[in-house]
């Protein structure tokens, strides 16, 4: 990378099982930076609320948590459960929750040669200069059916219909939220990944970077 080469940070948000992930996971091999899943934090204080006995509309236990969290020692498999990836965007909706988790995920996105970080607010919040922002959505359907599989594939016993109907509760509760909602970035490039394999939907994304590279360079 040239030294006069401005870090290259990639905002990528977008709803559940939007293909989110696998996009900016892409994004951060071929470029060679470091990648943060904020819905992993989240899902983090998610679990230790629950751990906890606590309830997670209760603001206070989920500050807590979220105060004390060392994402290192989460369980990443127990976090990927339906229950908590709900119970996350209960906890997402405290203002004090996402201001407890604010200063890691912008410290990260600081780095110096650039980041990659994925989430609902990313273009919006923790990175707002960002040069490239991606705002990655498929309907709701194509979402249900790709988290369907993903739980039959780790053995969980889930219905397409239930995991249709948490999406969609979740969508309404992340969009709906007065704290740093679900929200396209005015700058951020949409790019719809129902009808895209990971291959297609990857080449699109790296594209959609390289024209942002474009216009800072
Ligand atoms: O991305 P994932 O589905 O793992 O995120 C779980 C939940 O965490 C989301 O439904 C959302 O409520 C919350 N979240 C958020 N802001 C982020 C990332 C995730 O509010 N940047």
């Amino acid at each position: 990378m040239s030294p006069l080469r401005p870090p290259l940070v990639i905002a990528v948000d977008g709803p559940a099982a939007s293909g989110k992930g696998t996009v900016a996971e892409g994004l951060a091999r071929h470029y060679g930076l470091p990648y943060l899943d904020t819905g992993t934090l989240y899902r983090a204080v998610a679990l230790g609320v629950l751990s906890a006995g606590r309830d997670p509309d209760d603001a206070e236990a989920a500050r807590r948590v979220a105060r004390l969290l060392d994402p290192r020692l989460t369980d990443p498999v127990a976090i990927r459960d339906p229950d908590v990836g709900a119970a996350a965007s209960v906890v997402a909706a405290h203002p004090p929750v996402r201001a407890a988790l604010l200063d890691l995920q912008t410290r990260f996105a600081q780095q110096p040669g650039g980041a990659v970080l994925d989430g609902r607010d990313i273009g919006t919040v923790i990175a707002p200069r960002a040069p490239a922002k991606l705002f990655v959505t498929a309907t709701p359907e194509a979402r249900a059916d790709r988290r369907f599989r993903q739980h039959l594939a780790a053995g969980r016993a889930v219905t397409l219909e239930g995991v249709l109907a948490d999406i969609l509760e979740r969508d309404a509760r992340d969009a709906g939220r007065g704290a740093a909602p679900l929200a396209r970035a005015d700058d951020a490039v949409l790019l719809d990944t129902t009808h895209l394999t990971i291959e297609a939907a990857a080449d699109a994304a790296r594209r959609i970077v390289e024209a942002a590279r474009d216009r800072v360079r």
